[in-house]
């Protein structure tokens, strides 16, 4: 791999490497031994915690060089754009910037560059995919299951604003699993027809082995609907009553962070049937996977 920027570039055996390779990192199997000194590059334009700190922690753990960098107090704040940014950190010798930006395809730009010589990986252009966040999700699911063929996975909530959930409908429906959506009207779009069944939320819950809800993106809407959490809730978010009717072995997932009492209801975030917990701590496995796979050509 040179690049990790969307899902669908991978194939599903590369998909299912970086799984194995992950979960041997998390067994604690696998010492990283690079070839060379690396340095990575951290370029969140958006605010994040989990993406940002995890990359943080598997770079770390991978023994590279981390290059401190944040828009407030880089060059970022007198107009320099993304590309003049990454041109940089090319230049510099960054090998690789994992890069988060609200502009939907931003990579397009940098893909075309004859300059720019760094790996690039997309930790998410706006509502457009999320693709490390998938492969954790992948990962969380597999490791449950031992398999996606069959399962039954509902995506839940603000479908439209959620790059987790593009790229989840696509690989998930790719590796064999049935996937359903649910949520408001609104924020669902007839083009994921193609991914799969949307349905209301009763119906779904007792026949689903995955439950994966999505927070409701307030930054990327208008700002002129009134929201009205406990309606939302009653109407769309997995509520006490709702999770009681689950399947016994099906388990709940949400990307986070997570709108407690929102999406679901706040005992259940860390409840046994939640992997909320277990999605954060795969992503320092998957992130060190992914980074290996595009430092030193695994995957
Ligand atoms: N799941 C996720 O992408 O969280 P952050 O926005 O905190 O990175």
């Amino acid at each position: 791999l040179k690049h990790l920027l969307t899902v669908e570039a991978l194939n599903n055996q590369e998909v299912l490497g970086l799984i194995r390779r992950a979960q041997q990192f998390k067994q604690g199997v696998a010492s990283p031994k690079l070839k060379r000194d690396y340095y990575a590059a951290n370029l969140f334009f958006e605010n994040s915690t989990r993406t940002h700190k995890s990359f943080d922690m598997a770079e770390r753990k991978m023994g590279l060089n981390v290059i401190e960098f944040d828009t407030s107090t880089s060059s970022v704040s007198k107009g320099e754009s993304l590309y003049d940014t990454v041109l940089t950190m090319s230049a510099i010798g960054v090998d690789v910037c994992v890069i988060r930006h609200s502009e939907e395809n931003y990579y397009h730009q940098l893909m075309e560059s004859k300059t720019i010589r760094c790996s690039l990986i997309n930790g998410g252009d706006g509502s457009g995919q999320h693709p490390t966040q998938c492969l954790l999700d992948l990962m969380t699911i597999y490791e449950e299951f031992g398999r996606f063929k069959g399962l039954n996975v509902a995506i839940v909530g603000d479908i439209t604003h959620s790059r987790v959930a593009k790229s989840n409908m696509q690989m998930l429906k790719r590796l064999g699993a049935n996937v359903f959506f649910s949520g408001p009207d609104e924020w669902y779009d007839a083009q994921y027809e193609a991914f799969g069944k949307f349905m209301a939320l009763d119906e779904l819950v007792p026949n689903m082995d995955v439950i994966m809800l999505l927070r409701v993106q307030h930054e990327r809407h208008d700002g002129t609907e009134l929201f009205d959490k406990e309606a939302y809730h009653q109407a769309y978010g997995l509520t006490e009553e709702r999770a009681s009717h689950m399947a016994k072995h099906a388990i709940i997932m949400h990307p986070a962070p997570v709108n407690r009492d929102v999406e679901l209801a706040d005992s259940l975030v860390e409840s046994l049937s939640s992997r909320i917990v277990m999605q954060m701590t795969n992503g320092v496995f998957m992130r060190m996977a992914i980074l290996e796979a595009i430092l030193e050509g695994k995957a």
